[in-house]
């Protein structure tokens, strides 16, 4: 099967959206690829490693999912960054063309001295994660000082502190020259990083198949996933609730994974939303069930950005929108519906009753079954109702199998 999705585009499009959305980490991971392309490229880097250090960089800390995780990390000497460096390494899994990527994230805080003590085996660590290291750190202290010719010197002060300790003796040089050149300071927030990225991703990695755009799609579930403890398999169990039911019903072969991947990517709008509420156990203010309901919005947003998702977005970004112009965020009607949104739609809700949340235990069979009928036919389509009715047993399989199979995703590291 190919059907000539653009993978190198998504994966582009994605990344800035990260960057974009992430109340977490706003222009945290341009900032960073910029100063370490220039890191790289200065130094002379092959163009393998410089490719796979920008594109290391654009997404490295994707496994810090917290506000105490990110908080931590705004110190220059970092006490534990281990579990956000698992983490992203692990939400990396099972998608070849990052498997060098998965490598780097997985050590991005490197220190020299870890190395010196043999903490760490030499030859687990990649040149590129030094580099990253220390982009990294450069970041953070242009966060915590500012970005005027004062703060600079004091910038640079710092880091030289450091190498033989935490950053790697070799890249001393580089750094201090790179460090009286103005432009180096100005291109950390002048760079575009749409063209950064597009420049130093090779398209050969990326081969135009739907395996790739498969196991990309599943890695920005992840991220979206992860972030609560209650939904760690909710996108991609709506992925395979809305390719089971789109089966079903005899739609065709691309269709059915067309529901597939936007089941994996109808809540990375989510990335917008605080992990903190996600979570909440206590009843939601109507503040807070704004603040969560704005990720339909988000969502639309970004999907919205990514060229050639086609049908994919458009079912992505309506799985909150009712028939009877009732559901958000555009109160879509009847006629401009589609029963490949009734799926998607169905498909979230089954998946959420389904879950353990924070103030429920799942839903017992009968009273799923009573709420899913209830939204027909006003507001979600009958015929959809009646083969998840039908094939509920096999539906309710499906959910436990999707969970074995990602169960290494929960081990929270
Ligand atoms: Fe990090
Ligand atoms: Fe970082
Ligand atoms: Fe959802």
């Amino acid at each position: 099967m190919i059907y000539n999705y653009d993978v190198k585009n998504i994966l582009v499009s994605i990344i800035e959206a990260i960057d974009n959305f992430n109340f977490l980490l706003k222009n945290h991971h341009k900032h960073t690829a910029t100063i370490a392309y220039q890191l790289g490229s200065s130094y002379g880097l092959d163009k393998d490693k410089l490719n796979n250090l920008v594109l290391a960089a654009s997404i490295h800390d994707i496994g810090a999912l917290y506000i105490d995780e990110r908080d931590q990390l705004l110190y220059i000497d970092e006490h534990n960054p281990k579990p956000h460096e698992i983490m992203g390494a692990k939400m990396l899994e099972g998608f070849e063309p990052l498997k060098d990527i998965k490598e780097i994230i997985r050590h991005h805080h490197i220190k020299y001295d870890d190395i010196l003590q043999n903490k760490v085996d030499k030859k687990d660590i990649r040149l590129e994660c030094y580099f990253l290291h220390l982009a990294d750190r450069i970041d953070i202290l242009l966060e915590t000082y500012g970005k005027d010719s004062y703060s600079r010197d004091l910038i640079i002060d710092e880091i030289n502190l450091r190498f033989k300790t935490v950053f790697l003796p070799d890249l001393k040089y580089v750094f201090n020259e790179l460090a009286q050149d103005d432009e180096f300071w100005e291109n950390i927030y002048d760079l575009a990083f749409h063209e950064l990225l597009m420049l130093n991703i090779d398209s050969n990695n990326f081969k135009i198949n739907d395996s790739d755009i498969d196991g990309l799609s599943k890695i920005f579930a992840r991220i979206v996933d992860f972030k609560s403890p209650w939904t760690k398999v909710h996108s991609i169990t709506v992925g395979a609730f809305s390719n089971a039911i789109g089966k079903y019903l005899n739609l065709d072969e691309k269709t059915c994974f067309e529901l597939k991947i936007a089941g994996y990517l109808h809540d990375i709008g989510k990335i917008a939303v605080p992990s903190e509420l996600l979570d909440k156990a206590d009843k939601l203010s109507d503040e807070e069930f704004k603040i969560i309901k704005s990720h339909a919005k988000y969502s639309s947003m970004i999907l919205k950005s990514i060229d050639g998702l086609g049908n994919i977005s458009k079912w992505a970004i309506n799985h909150h929108e009712k028939r009877d112009k009732t559901g958000y965020p555009l109160k879509i009607s009847d006629e401009k519906f589609s029963i490949e949104m009734d799926i998607l739609a169905f498909s979230d809700i089954l998946s959420a009753l389904l879950e353990n949340r924070p103030y429920r235990k799942t839903l017992p069979k009968n009273t799923i079954l009573q709420i899913l009928k209830n939204l027909t036919p006003n507001k979600l389509n009958f015929k959809v109702y009646k083969v998840i009715e039908t094939n509920y047993d096999s539906l309710y399989n499906l959910y436990y199998k999707t969970i074995k199979e990602n169960e290494e995703d929960y081990i929270k590291a």
